[in-house]
């Protein structure tokens, strides 16, 4: 059957998501978002766009990104089975944890020793719900987002932002898609694939640098970080770590879907074919591996001038 279950998908490409994260960055965001969380009264403001299934404040909960105290965290996705999803994850995964989680008719509170976040899930388009918002927040994170959303929107989203406050932009494609072993087909899926999602609203094969670029030109932005966040699939002792088998074939099924829809310039049908079932059979008996390039980018915006 064709693995066609996204929430799956996204929660598989968390162990991934884990090993992929540039470190240094993940520091420079932890110390910015201290030193913010130090000078305020109220809760910590976070704005997380595209936000899935939710992993990014799993994590960030257990690798002590938030400062201790009160975070107010909303969390935005459009694909609302997904967001809705978030408060129920975050139940469980507090349950093995020294940490109460409420639920409540918008999301979901956790307390633990000693912070307290608030989490409030919206099922929005990420811009509308900036401008309907019509308000600030501390920090903006967006994660394997800025791929699929026209780059246009960015200064929009970067207006969500107090001033002083940071955005973070991890996990974002930069062009490069390598399977292994070698198949003599491998560039023309390559091209192919990467032509597709060109071509489809909003997105942008080469995201990565094309945001840092936007990001440079936009007044008021300094970029205070970019590193590479390429993921790395392999198999090892015989077998894939966690569900990451399960997103090989999700990611082969969206490779088929991406493909089978070009009119032009595509593999022919019998080849594309047999790179699936050559790629499938390699999944199945853990010899493929799958790497891409992706940017970790973070920054802020200027601080009100005194
Ligand atoms: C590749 S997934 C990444 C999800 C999550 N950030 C992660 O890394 O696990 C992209 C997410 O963005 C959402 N999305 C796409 N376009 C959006 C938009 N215009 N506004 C809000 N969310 C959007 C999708 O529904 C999807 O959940």
């Amino acid at each position: 059957m064709a693995p066609t279950d996204f929430q799956r998908y996204l929660r598989a490409k968390r162990t991934l998501d884990d090993r992929s994260l540039d470190r240094r960055l993940l520091e420079q965001l932890r110390a910015g978002i201290a030193e913010r969380g130090a000078d305020r009264d109220g809760p910590l403001r976070v704005l997380e766009v595209g936000a899935g299934v939710g992993t990014m404040i799993e994590r960030m909960l257990e690798w002590d990104i938030l400062p201790p105290g009160p975070t107010e965290y909303v969390a935005v996705d459009v694909d609302s089975d997904a967001v809705d999803s978030i408060p129920g994850r975050l139940v469980d995964w507090a349950a093995d944890r020294d940490v109460t989680a409420t639920t409540r008719d918008t999301g979901v509170v956790l307390d633990g020793p000693d912070r307290r976040l608030t989490v409030t899930t919206a099922a929005a388009d990420a811009v509308a719900f900036v401008d309907d918002a019509a308000r600030e927040w501390d920090l903006l994170v967006g994660m394997a987002f800025l791929d699929i959303v026209d780059l246009d929107q960015l200064p929009t989203l970067v207006s969500a932002l107090a001033p002083g406050g940071y955005w973070y932009f991890p996990i974002t494609f930069d062009g490069g898609t390598r399977f292994g072993p070698d198949h003599p087909a491998d560039d023309a899926v390559e091209r192919a694939y990467h032509r597709h999602m060109d071509h489809k609203p909003g997105g942008d094969s080469r995201a990565g640098h094309h945001a840092l670029d936007r990001l440079r030109a936009l007044d008021g932005v300094t970029v205070d970080g970019v590193a590479g966040s390429d993921w790395a699939v392999y198999p090892q002792d015989g077998a894939y770590q966690a569900d990451e088998a399960y997103f090989l074939r999700y990611i082969l099924a969206t490779v088929e879907g991406a493909v089978g829809e070009l009119d032009s310039d595509a593999p022919a049908d019998q080849t594309l074919a047999e790179w699936l079932s050559t790629r499938r059979r390699q999944v199945a008996d853990a010899e493929l591996s799958y790497l891409t390039h992706q940017l970790d980018l973070f920054g802020h915006v200027s601080p009100r001038s005194e």
